[in-house]
């Protein structure tokens, strides 16, 4: 009798672990679609409110923010390969950049951050709110006359804003919601110094792989310099100053190197006077696209 009742306690015991089991793949069957389905898509779901920014959070955050998003909007938040996000939190307040960090932007280079948890991410969200606050960083000169400058020194020939211009650099119709201030005067004084690698990154800035100089050594030694538009296994395509396309045959070449740190643009360092350097910047720091 004591067998038998053994016997059923084991029997039962089996079988609701079996009813585990199955119960469990029930509901893996029924929300796997539905888990597809909850892909971050930049609304968070219910989460905790914002805790008060302590010293704490904002340093917590700096260290994130240093080792995840450093890479793509620049150290001080500036930009780089993603936009310029000094003024984010005043735009977006903390629960937009909450949302925006959890779920990224479909088909953008923004990735999503959800697997933060709630806590990183108000932590991060406390240090952004602090970036561009340091003295310097808003544009102080007159956007007005820092057009009149842009009109002046030439910078339409290569650049193109708002569909005029030329197309030798980027185009800069949306520069003041990609650049904060401190990024564009440095641009100008020492360009080709923080060319982003384009990848990955603002889909209008996709095309900065293009604005990669390079120096080739033909057989015949002589030099040609010019932006790398086009390359395969056999060729390299560059364009040179002057707007010609170089067809080189890298397998003849005597030597193909990178210029990292030049670029066709000029440094308007000593062409342009302190005011109205400051004046351009204002200028393009004013030239934002609402999105
Ligand atoms: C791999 C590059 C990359 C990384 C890493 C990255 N971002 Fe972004 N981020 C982008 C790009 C690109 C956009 C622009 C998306 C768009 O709207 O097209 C963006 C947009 C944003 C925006 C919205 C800006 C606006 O004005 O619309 C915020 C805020 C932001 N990122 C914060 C962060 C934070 C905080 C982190 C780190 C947790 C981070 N990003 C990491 C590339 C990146
Ligand atoms: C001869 C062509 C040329 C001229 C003239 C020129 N640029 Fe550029 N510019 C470029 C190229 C190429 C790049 C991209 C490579 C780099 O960052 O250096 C660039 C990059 C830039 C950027 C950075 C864009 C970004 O997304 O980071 C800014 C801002 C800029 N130029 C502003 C100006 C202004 C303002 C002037 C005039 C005062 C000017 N440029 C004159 C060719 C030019």
């Amino acid at each position: 009798m004591y067998n038998v009742a053994r016997g059923e306690m084991e029997m039962t015991w089996k079988f609701s672990w079996h009813g585990a089991t199955l119960v469990l793949a029930c509901v893996f069957l029924a929300t796997a679609p539905f888990a597809a389905a909850q892909v971050p898509t930049g609304q968070a779901p219910p989460h905790k409110a914002h805790p008060p920014a302590t010293p704490q959070s904002i340093a917590q955050g700096k260290m994130i923010f240093d080792g995840t998003c450093a890479v793509c909007h620049g150290v001080d938040g500036g930009g780089a390969n993603g936009p310029n996000i000094q003024g984010a939190a005043r735009t977006m307040g903390p629960e937009g950049l909450y949302n925006r960090v959890w779920g990224g932007v479909i088909g953008s280079g923004m990735p999503n951050f959800s697997y933060l948890g709630e806590d990183k991410i108000w932590d991060v969200v406390d240090y952004v709110g602090t970036l561009g606050q340091a003295t310097g960083a808003a544009a102080t000169g007159d956007p007005q006359k820092g057009k009149e400058a842009y009109q002046s020194s030439g910078c339409a020939s290569c650049h193109s804003i708002d569909g005029r211009g030329g197309d030798s650099g980027p185009d800069l119709s949306d520069i003041g919601s990609e650049r904060s201030a401190s990024f564009l005067r440095d641009e100008l004084l020492n360009p080709g110094a923080n060319k982003p690698n384009g990848e990955p990154g603002l889909p209008s800035r996709a095309a900065y792989g293009g604005y990669r100089m390079y120096r080739v050594t033909l057989a015949n030694g002589k030099v040609a310099t010019g932006t790398r538009v086009n390359e395969s296994s056999f060729s390299l395509q560059l364009r040179d100053a002057h707007g010609n396309i170089i067809s080189v045959d890298k397998l003849k070449a005597r030597s193909i190197e990178e210029l990292p740190n030049e670029s066709f643009m000029p440094s308007y360092k000593g062409k342009l006077s302190e005011a109205q350097l400051n004046d351009v910047v204002a200028y393009l720091a004013s030239l934002e696209v609402r999105r």
